[in-house]
């Protein structure tokens, strides 16, 4: 995707203002709702540089592949790869075009269907997804929390534009307050949104995952997270393919 080649050079600085968020909120969410991996087959959509590719593989399943629009985010996580390999294989692929890539027990989209410009794109992403799950396989994505408490996230480098005319589907701006300040394009989709269009795709048991922090030592940290807890950037959802 292009707003992500050109944006890949900078993603050190990127990931770093939003490190505090991703390690106490984000991740821990992630990994409580995952729970055991050993053996599975894990498919990562929208992989971005691998973080999350990196972390089912370090955790022992047993074949994880990652696939990303960007050619340039793709270049980061074979790098990645490429230090310290953990036989992760890396494809750049269009959600909306992307090949059947195997059959896998887990796909994981995180922070990549709200790129979803209509309810058909994103019905079709969807679809893409299950056509790589096995039977009883599950779906994982952290999606772009619309009511999200952007005074909170402000706190923790992210400030959020609200479309003027929200509808599904309308662009609006979320920017990483990186130095320089870093935007993206994203899209308008409301939890209830993203979950019709997941049963309307054939999902089955849709629903919402607990959002947790870990405990932190700072008191106004802790107090911050205490509040984004409520209304968070992004949201987990869950489902499966029976
Ligand atoms: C916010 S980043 C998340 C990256 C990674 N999942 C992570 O959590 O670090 C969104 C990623 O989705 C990718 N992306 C956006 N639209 C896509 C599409 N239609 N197909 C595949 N990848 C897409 C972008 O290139 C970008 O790398």
């Amino acid at each position: 995707m292009a707003q992500y080649d050109a944006l890949a050079a900078r993603l050190a600085g990127i990931e770093k203002t939003i490190h505090f968020y991703r390690e106490n909120m984000e991740f821990p969410s992630f990994l409580r709702a995952l729970g055991p991996v050993g053996g599975k087959r894990v498919l990562d959509v929208g992989c971005g540089d691998g973080v999350y590719a990196r972390m089912v593989a370090q955790r022992g399943a047993e074949r994880v592949v990652g696939m990303d629009s960007s050619g340039e985010m793709i270049r980061l996580a074979e790098a990645a790869e490429a230090e310290q390999p953990l036989g992760i294989q890396y494809h750049v692929h269009d959600m909306a075009t992307m090949p059947k890539l195997g059959s896998f027990d887990l796909v994981m989209a995180v922070n990549v269907l709200h790129y979803a410009d209509s309810r058909a794109t994103l019905e079709g992403m969807y679809r893409k997804i299950s056509s790589n799950l096995a039977p009883g396989g599950r779906l994982l994505a952290y999606v772009g929390n619309v009511d999200c408490d952007a005074e909170a996230a402000r706190g923790f480098g992210f400030l959020l534009d609200r479309p003027a005319d929200p509808r599904e589907g309308a662009p609006f701006t979320v920017t990483i307050a990186a130095t320089p300040p870093a935007s993206v394009q994203v899209h308008y989709w409301p939890a209830a949104s993203l979950a019709q269009a997941a049963e309307s795709a054939g999902f089955s048991r849709v629903g919402w995952e607990e959002m947790i922090h870990s405990p932190v030592s700072s008191d106004s940290a802790a107090a911050g997270l205490s509040r984004l807890l409520k209304n968070p950037p992004s949201l987990l959802l869950s489902a499966y393919q029976e």
